[in-house]
């Protein structure tokens, strides 16, 4: 299948070219290099710049594709709440956009990545599709919205449309800013032996997920694709932000009091686990466990530091 990936030269779109090139699907990848990286982009991948509020500059270029998954987006929290109006017109008005080159390009499916911020601070854990959300920034606004105008374009224009509610995702090639960036953060710091910065008193919870496990959701079931419908990804396990640090410490061989506490980070809720069993019953189960994932992660950012 020939699928087109706008945000592919970014963190979570590269591993997922890499994962669609290795299942045997054709890949185009859209993206304009504001955050993303030309090298990120797998070899058998075809790149095609543009930018995702401006299809009419490149839609000529990308020939019929079977799938559009959309990546592509303004992902930081804090940055949604300074500048509102970018976020929105990255995340709504460029979601619309795609959904509109879909259908110009004669695509059958769509799938696009939404964020466990749209639940916001709810306080019955897991977090489920079914259950309320309550965003509390413009960024799970703008994802939460961006999900209904996909659901109701698919209805109107009979797209298979699936969005994925993604927790924390980390691994390789992560930024150190962003959502879900505490594990690239880390990573990081240790690399360049700093001691690092746990805000809060540590005892805050998130559900983290290996970005190849991600990717994987991503393909799932493309051949034969089911319910216009959102499904949460993740692991359904609750990390505290303290015992992430215990457990990359030991992968990375770093003392397990290299750490300072910093203030509560504004905005930042307290715990975040996701439901899995909407997922599992659709037949997709993560495979790579805290301690793998964090291993991967930290020779990455090792031979990051150790290049010349
Ligand atoms: N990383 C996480 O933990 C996480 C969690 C939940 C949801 N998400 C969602 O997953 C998706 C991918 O996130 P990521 O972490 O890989 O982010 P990323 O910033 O690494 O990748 C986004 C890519 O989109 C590109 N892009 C941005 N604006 C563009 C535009 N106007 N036109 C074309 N390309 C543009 C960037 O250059 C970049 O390559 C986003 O939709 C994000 O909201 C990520």
């Amino acid at each position: 299948m020939h699928l087109l990936i706008t945000g592919g030269a970014g963190f979570i779109g590269s591993h997922l070219c890499e994962k669609a090139l290795e299942y045997g699907h054709r890949v185009t990848v859209v993206d304009n290099l504001s955050q993303g990286l030309r090298e990120n982009i797998p070899e058998g991948a075809r790149f095609v710049y543009g930018d995702i509020l401006q299809p009419e500059m490149w839609l000529n270029k990308i020939g019929p594709v079977d799938i559009v998954i959309h990546l592509a987006a303004q992902i930081s929290v804090p940055a949604s709440e300074v500048d509102p109006l970018t976020d929105l017109r990255l995340n709504l008005e460029g979601t619309l956009r795609m959904l509109m080159a879909a259908q110009a390009l004669g695509a059958t499916q769509f799938r696009t990545a939404s964020s466990a911020a749209v639940y916001g601070d709810v306080p019955h854990l897991p977090l489920r599709e079914d259950g309320p959300v309550h965003p509390i920034a413009f960024y799970g606004w703008s994802k939460y919205t961006a999900e209904q105008y996909v659901f109701h374009f698919a209805k109107l224009h009979g797209l298979d449309a699936v969005v994925f509610r993604l927790a924390n995702v980390y691994g390789p090639r992560q930024r150190t800013q962003g959502e879900g960036g505490v594990v690239a953060v880390f990573c990081e710091a240790m690399a360049q032996n700093r001691v690092l910065e746990i805000h809060g008193d540590g005892q805050q919870t998130r559900d983290f997920i290996y970005v190849e496990d991600v990717a994987r959701a991503f393909l799932h079931r493309l051949e034969n694709p089911g319910p216009k419908t959102v499904y949460n990804v993740s692991t359904e396990t609750r990390t505290s932000v303290y015992n992430l640090f215990l457990a990359l410490a030991k992968v990375a061989g770093k003392p397990q009091d290299g750490y300072r506490l910093a203030p509560v980070r504004l905005g930042d809720i307290h715990d975040s686990v996701l439901s899995q069993e909407k997922a599992k019953a659709w037949g997709f189960v993560p495979k790579t466990s805290l301690e793998d994932g964090l291993a991967l992660t930290w020779q990455y950012f090792l031979n990051q530091e150790l290049k010349p």
